[in-house]
């Protein structure tokens, strides 16, 4: 049988008319930037990339050096392709508009270049998030402002693990689906098409360390889960938590699950670690086209109407049956309150 490429599912994709010229090269941009930063993770200790960059992010956040390196192989390759009118990035201040010197076109691209940077000097896997959004009519110069539109309104959304083998899994809102990079001839080829995640899962994924500054639904929550037959809901749970959520979300993409990064009053100001624009939406828009779903909690992510480029969200992803329940006792506890 012949393989499918991706350069081959995008043009297939368009002449059914679901996406078109111009969105197909943006992710096929997309897909060669994340190619060069595999190769530039895979290098490891030898590519002299791994350690911190000495610099912080806008969220004060310490930045290593692939995270440096991969936000700038992104810009570098989507500045000059004619289809996109601005970026936006997890390690950026602001958006960057497309240079006056460039052709600029309709879509703005989001990403968290470097997903899971705490695991990449210990080499497990990491990962690139992206989403695509349309330039608001009328604008000639993108502002941050641009970019606040909800989940619902992503034209695409994927994320590209480098791990055992590379692959990436993209949403253009018809499905979710994967493809693996060939090393040998730089190609992606589409292995999964329509990945389906199983309604019920026995599988959480949290970082238990937290416990102690959860709310009470969640602690109520996280309490039956590890009560396991004997409790309320009569099954056991076993548990898995990578750190890098590229990595955590495929695994449930793949075999079904719940992810949880919930509020914790450890720094009560944030409405939580993970960011909306960046990871949230993306990965809420890839969970749901497979089947499943994504809240924070209380109400669902792609609905939010965001009012700034790096706010955050609790996340709660994965198989549909098991967040609702997750979503169920946080509006019991509410509506009691
Ligand atoms: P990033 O490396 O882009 O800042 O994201 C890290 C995120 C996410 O990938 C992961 O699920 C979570 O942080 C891990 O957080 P803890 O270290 O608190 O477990
Ligand atoms: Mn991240
Ligand atoms: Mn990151």
């Amino acid at each position: 049988m012949s393989r499918t490429s991706l350069t081959r599912y995008l043009i297939e994709e368009q002449h059914a008319g679901r996406i078109n010229a111009d969105l197909r090269q943006l992710i096929a941009v997309v897909g060669r930037a994340c190619t060069n930063i595999s190769i530039a993770v895979s290098k490891g200790a030898l590519g002299g990339v791994l350690g911190d960059a000495g610099t912080g992010n806008v969220q004060g956040e310490a930045q290593k050096k692939l995270d440096v390196i991969s936000n700038e192989i992104l810009l570098e390759a989507n500045a000059w392709g004619g289809h996109l009118a601005a970026c936006a990035s997890e390690e950026m201040d602001h958006c960057q508009p497309v240079p006056d010197t460039y052709p600029r076109g309709d879509f703005l691209l989001l990403f968290d270049p470097l997903d899971g940077s705490s695991n990449i000097d210990v080499n497990v896997s990491v990962g690139t998030i992206f989403s695509v959004l349309r330039s608001p009519a009328g604008t000639e110069q993108p502002t941050d402002a641009s970019f606040l539109q909800p989940g619902t309104a992503q034209i695409a959304a994927g994320y590209c693990i480098y791990g055992p083998s590379t692959q990436m899994v993209l949403t253009t809102g018809h499905g979710t689906h994967s493809f693996t990079l060939d090393r040998e001839t730089g190609e992606f080829v589409l292995t999964q098409r329509g990945m389906q995640i199983p309604e019920d899962t026995q599988e959480f994924a949290i970082n238990m360390s937290n416990q102690r500054h959860w709310e009470a639904p969640m602690q109520g929550y996280v309490q039956d889960l590890l009560a396991g037959k004997e409790g309320a809901r009569g099954k056991n749970f076993n548990m898995r938590w990578i750190a890098s959520m590229v990595a955590d979300v495929h695994r449930i993409l793949t075999r079904g699950g719940i992810f949880i990064y919930p509020w914790d009053k450890k720094d009560p100001g944030k409405a939580g670690k993970l960011r909306l624009m960046y990871e949230a939406n993306p990965m809420g828009l890839l969970v749901e086209q497979a089947g499943g779903a994504a809240t924070t909690g209380r109400e669902r992510i792609l609905d939010i109407q965001p009012d700034q480029l790096h706010q955050r969200v609790p996340v709660f992803l994965g198989s549909r049956n098991e967040v609702a329940e997750a979503t169920r006792y946080h509006r019991e506890h509410d509506a009691q309150a």
